[in-house]
């Protein structure tokens, strides 16, 4: 039997012309978040992601994005309080939401404890997974103040650190949790 397309193959090929009804795909779509109090509202392209969101038109580039698929936790913000990684989710799927960014911690005058207990513990050194770790840090502490070593170490495990060796994090949040029940830090 000679090469080619059988002819039964060949009956079952398609056109790829769009049908002259098919609905015209939404592109771009208006898009509101409110980002620590202030909204955002912005016309993007639906594969916007909410990380590109954050940074390109709140211009809070507090959120640093790593390996832009779920992975290395350092694009973690907290979306109606819940911490997600904000390459992942579009900003059409935050529109109407409250986010929480890093920005929103502290202020270099006035540290948010975790902040302190970081650079106390040496729970960072190029920093630029730090944001991750502090907004992961944050929800975590919220709905466990009084945390182990091991549950600190597994709130954590999601999130990727290539300086530190996770020492100084844990005894940060650690410390953290201990200045944020009002109890004196450092130890
Ligand atoms: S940049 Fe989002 S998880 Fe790495
Ligand atoms: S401090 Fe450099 S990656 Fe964590």
């Amino acid at each position: 039997m000679g090469r080619g397309v059988t002819p039964a193959r060949r009956g079952t090929r398609r056109s790829r012309q769009p049908s002259p009804s098919a609905p015209v795909p939404v592109s771009r779509q208006d898009v509101a978040v409110r980002i620590n109090g202030t909204v955002y509202q912005a016309e993007v392209d639906v594969r916007t992601t909410l990380a590109d969101f954050i940074r390109g038109h709140a211009g809070l580039t507090g959120t640093h994005l790593g390996c832009e698929h779920g992975v290395c936790g350092a694009c973690t913000v907290l979306l109606n309080g819940e911490p997600v990684r904000s390459c992942l989710m579009l900003a059409v799927q935050a529109d109407g939401a409250e986010v929480t960014t890093v920005e929103a911690l502290g202020t270099p005058e006035r540290l948010h404890p975790l902040q302190e207990a970081f650079r106390e513990h040496h729970g960072l050194q190029c920093g630029f997974c730090t944001p991750g770790f502090l907004m992961t840090a944050l929800a975590f502490l919220q709905e466990n103040p009084r945390p182990t070593t091991e549950e600190i170490r597994q709130a954590i495990a999601g999130n990727l650190c290539r300086c530190t060796g996770y020492q100084g994090i844990v005894a940060a949040i650690a410390d953290a949790a201990r200045r944020m029940r009002g109890e004196s830090g450092g130890g």
